[in-house]
């Protein structure tokens, strides 16, 4: 047995590095219960099973007299123990069997207390504070000290030949708050540590019911207690003085396996009758993703490492050794790794703080060891961890030190420029060069030869009408059209008859939401099958294809009537779908058909009478969808598809940096990447909740308004933009006004459509919600944002970022974002809830009141928002957080047209507060930041200016004529034969 003392220490050391750089992506969180459940069977199996393997009699008869049996009193020593025990004088007296039953039973109870405890704990992270586990070790040191140490009588020596650093050392040593000293050390170190290292708290919304509030800090702190309660039994079941001697060992270890094995029955059962109980969440508890079970099988085995480890550990050095072990290692691990990843300015680090705690931490853990290995030999059941020191053991925590003080040296908090001047420059660059590309063609001829540069083909026939339809209309965009490029490249990979075939499943079966439109010898005809709400839309489709339908040839087109985007080809098959259309090119074929084929028409099917009873989609409406469908379009070794970051309350720095200048949003296209992003999964509606999100895997041609970066949905433009549903229309009550005479005010108005919240408190990861909630949570608990503030108040002086708390903002700033009427798409408890914490609501407003104020927050819906392009034409400066994108999204440049923002919403006030100006005391500094009002009103005028050279009506039936004579060539059998030539 005592061979296992050093590989168990080792294996703890081990075990909780590599828990603590697991568990922060771990799956396995997602359903806690299974995984304990799956953690408790394979520890209680490894316990029981290795007890059986234990030789008989092989206890630690060997490493000392038989103290098992002795009686305290009979060595002679004190009580010298730093075992916890509740009185001196019970330790020395055997525990009797019926104690030992209430310490079996007490530690199965508390083990699966503890899980549910973690269960209410991951469901509510955002609301959870900073755990109190690192306090553990200092918790039993007091005890240790209360009960024993300072009835200990201190021997005093007088010995002369002792220096003073010995008599120091001599007194310290033998303190009774020794231990005491430590592990407050290495526990308050630890907790600094944490905290300084916590970077960016999320937007997502901590339910403003206080009680829940109150409850989960009463949770967390009862789950510490727990862990203590654990503790303090297994080192109880493992060091209890029985008369049985050596032999008792192997009974020991199989104790705790029982415990184990009990608090599974106990799980299992309280977990059944939930199960009976909750039937919304029955179908989640008993499916079992493959990319739960391979995360929770790793998870496992780590778990099974570290807790066999510390058990074994517990055994031969006590709780106290133990638990500083792994609060040690777990800190150190966290913060380290935190400090890497939070090397840039922002989120702001207390760097400084950081490395102080952790030097608190390095100078407790060794003191902590030179204690225990200086002071007198432990006198029963556990022996010193080290008779001396080895220097190893200082070079180790050396080098922690120097790495850490490596990695505060060379951080810097401060920067020279502001993030959206840099931005703002560059955006022009992109923009200019965007303009040059896509209006160099002066005539036809450059025209198609510009065509034939970029996609590698002939245009499709009739390109001639396209280009003198574009140019009659002065439309600014005639050679770059990627968007429809990369839209219908893939369906290259299926041939003609198959996307007839597809699109007829989709019109004929009414389930599929997809809206029929046939046109047929330049006449259009609406599927019968599309319900009256949607029909303006279809109408709106008709006015815009009207203008050029004779241009067309004979097909069916179908359109997704949801807002929700529709078509997720998983990556593994999208390689080599899009591929296949680079291998099409016909420019060999120098005399290409310059005509559609006849007899199109036939080859249609006729949409049947009764409607077909197959359905091409899986209903995914109310579902968290990002790990299990949507994330599909990733690759497998992408972050949104091998971590889950299942801790809300923080922001996900790695998420945010690809895009990120700072606390600014700087890359637009890149934001809209989901791969990296899998914290996306808790913070749109679309993924948390869609109201209707009817998918397929497969790809079906259908025509939607937005979608997902990365789905395969076709974009076409908005009916609702292009039948003005909401339109720029001011007039003598609601004019709208130079920039400059604007209200200085973020405005919002609108309803919480952009999910459905029926149970589960999922509104409160939904982008809307939280921006609304942000911009209103003046709460003493509210999350601190992030400013981007003046050292000084020179002009040029460097800039550093504060975190600022929420009410402060409010008095700074000034933001209108509310809910009007009433909440929506809700059900039960979440209704009350949304109700509480967004009331009072507002009465409906008209839409022309927006040009009174100068920032107009734009946000996704359950689709794109309709109002963005009236926001664009307008005066005022819109600031848009969206996951959808739109077909304008190549035409429109971040930062040069309008002002973009992270969906997280952690920069939403940084911004505001460049534009808007601030001016008052902060964190008990007075600061003045000059407005911007030159480039908000630059940015303003450029949006606007733009949006009427490239997003008119006319731009949305160009961009549709286009995207339709590109359709009408891949849907036709001579497809690779067609294409337009110009003779001369
Ligand atoms: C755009 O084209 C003009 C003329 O060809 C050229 O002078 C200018 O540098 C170009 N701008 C960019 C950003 O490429
Ligand atoms: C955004 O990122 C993409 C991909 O990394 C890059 O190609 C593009 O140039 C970036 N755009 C800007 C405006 O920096």
């Amino acid at each position: 047995m005592e061979t296992t003392k050093w590989p168990a220490i080792t294996g703890l050391v081990v075990g909780t590095i590599l828990l603590a750089r697991e568990i922060p992506t771990t799956f396995a969180f997602d359903k806690p219960v299974h995984t304990a459940i799956l953690a408790l069977l394979s520890c209680a199996g490894v316990l029981i099973g290795g007890s059986r393997l234990l030789p008989k009699g092989a206890g630690r008869a060997h490493s000392g007299a038989n103290y098992d049996s002795l009686p305290l009193e009979e060595i002679g020593h004190a009580h010298a123990s730093r075992e916890p025990s509740p009185s001196p004088a019970d330790a020395s007296v055997p525990v009797s069997l019926r104690e030992l039953r209430v310490i079996f039973l007490s530690l199965a109870l508390a083990i699966s207390l503890r899980i549910l405890i973690l269960r209410q704990l991951l469901l509510n992270t955002q609301c959870a504070r900073l755990g109190w586990e690192p306090l553990i070790p200092f918790m039993f040191a007091l005890w240790d000290y209360w009960t024993v140490q300072r009835h200990r009588k201190q021997a005093i020596q007088d010995n002369l030949d002792r220096s003073a650093y010995d008599d120091i050392d001599h007194h310290i040593s033998q303190a009774p708050y020794r231990y005491l000293l430590a592990s407050f050390l290495v526990g308050f170190g630890g907790l600094i540590a944490l905290s300084a290292s916590s970077g960016a708290s999320s937007t997502v919304i901590c339910s403003a019911s206080l009680r829940n509030r109150w409850y989960l800090s009463v949770s967390q702190l009862a789950g510490t207690m727990l862990d203590i309660v654990i503790l303090l039994c297994t080192s109880k079941l493992l060091n209890r003085q029985d008369r049985r001697g050596p032999s008792g060992t192997a009974l020991r270890f199989a104790s705790v396996g029982f415990a184990a094995l009990l608090s599974i029955i106990c799980l299992a059962f309280v977990g059944g009758i939930y199960y009976l109980i909750a039937d919304y969440d029955r179908h989640w508890i008993s499916t079992i993703h493959p990319h739960y079970l391979s995360s929770a099988l790793k998870l496992n085995v780590l778990i099974c490492l570290a807790m066999i480890s510390a058990i074994v550990s517990v055994f031969h050095v006590g709780v106290l050794t133990t638990s500083m072990v792994t609060v040690f290692c777990a800190v150190s691990t966290l913060t380290t790794a935190s400090t890497w990843t939070n090397s840039h300015p922002f989120p702001p680090s207390s760097s400084g703080l950081g490395l102080l705690a952790i030097f608190m931490m390095i100078i407790g853990f060794a003191a902590y060891f030179h204690v225990e290995t200086s002071s007198e030999k432990s006198v029963f059941s556990i022996q010193k961890t080290f008779t001396k020191i080895p220097s190893w053991f200082y070079v180790l925590l050396l080098s922690l030190f120097v790495v850490r003080t490596g990695k505060w040296a060379t951080h810097d908090n401060s920067m020279s420029y502001h993030p959206i001047d840099i931005l703002m420059f560059e955006a022009s660059a992109v923009h200019e060069n965007y303009v040059n590309q896509t209006q160099s063609s002066r005539t036809l001829e450059e025209a198609v030869k510009n065509y034939e540069k970029r996609y590698g083909r002939h245009p499709p026939p009739n390109f001639n009408f396209w280009y003198s339809y574009a140019t009659a209309r002065n439309s600014v965009v005639i050679d770059d059209f990627d968007s429809i490029h990369r839209d219908l490249e893939p369906f290259y990979s299926l041939t003609p008859e198959e996307i007839r075939l597809r699109t007829w499943k989709l019109i004929s079966n009414e389930w599929n939401n997809a809206a029929g439109l046939s046109i047929r010898n330049g006449e259009m005809t609406v599927s019968p099958i599309v319900p009256g709400t949607h029909r303006w839309m279809l109408d709106g489709v008709m006015d815009m294809i009207k203008p050029f339908v004779d241009k067309l040839p004979d097909m069916d087109l179908a359109f997704n009537i949801n807002d929700e985007p529709r078509v997720v080809i998983p990556f593994e098959e999208a390689e080599s779908i899009n591929s296949v259309g680079s291998t099409k090119s016909n420019l060999n074929n120098k005399a290409p058909r310059p005509m559609f084929s006849g007899g199109r028409a036939d080859q249609w099917k006729a949409i049947p009478e009764t409607p077909l009873e197959d359905r091409v989609f899986t209903d995914l409406g109310g579902q968290r969808n990002f790990y299990t469908y949507s994330n599909a379009i990733c690759s497998s070794d992408s972050a949104a598809r091998s971590r889950r970051e299942w801790d809300r309350a923080g922001m996900c720095t790695s998420c945010t940096h690809p895009q990120s200048l700072g606390a600014f949003l700087a890359n637009w296209t890149t934001a809209a990447d989901i791969c990296h992003q899998p914290d996306m999964a808790d913070l749109h509606g679309f993924f948390i909740s869609p109201a209707a999100f009817k998918g397929t895997h497969n790809l079906y041609p259908i025509f939607s308004q937005s979608k997902v970066q990365g789905f395969n949905d076709i974009l076409f433009p908005s009916p609702w933009n292009y039948k003005d549903k909401v339109k720029y229309d001011p007039n003598d009550e609601y004019p709208d006004r130079p920039f400059t005479e604007k209200n200085n005010t973020l405005f919002w108005r609108g309803t919480t459509s952009e999910g459905i919240s029926k149970g589960g408190h999922k509104w409160n990861g939904m982008a809307r919600q939280r921006f609304i909630h942000q911009a209103n949570d003046a709460s003493r608990t509210a999350p601190k944002q992030a400013l981007l503030l003046p050292q000084s108040s020179e002009k040029n002086s460097k800039l550093n970022y504060e975190m600022v708390p929420a009410a402060k903002m409010k008095e700074l700033m000034s933001a209108d974002v509310r809910i009007v009427r009433e909440i929506a798409r809700c059900d039960g408890a979440d209704c009350d809830e949304q109700f509480s914490n967004f009331s009072p609501l507002l009465e409906p407003s008209d839409f022309q009141i927006h040009w009174k104020f100068k920032y107009l927050l734009d946000l996704d819906g359950a689709g794109f928002s309709g109002r963005f392009l009236p926001f664009l034409e307008s005066k005022s400066l819109p600031f848009k957080a969206a996951l959808f994108r739109e077909w304008w999204d190549d035409r429109v440049t971040a930062w040069q047209h309008f002002v973009p923002l992270d969906i997280r919403g952690h920069g939403t006030w940084a911004t505001l507060a460049y534009f808007a100006g601030i001016e008052g005391e902060i964190n008990g500094k007075d600061y003045k930041v000059e407005p911007h009002e030159r480039e908000g009103q630059l940015i303003a005028d450029r949006g606007r200016e733009w949006a009427g050279q490239v997003l008119r009506k006319e731009d949305m039936e160009i961009y549709l004529f286009r995207l339709l004579l590109e359709w009408g060539r891949i849907t036709d059998d001579a497809r690779d034969t067609l294409g337009y030539k110009k003779y001369l």
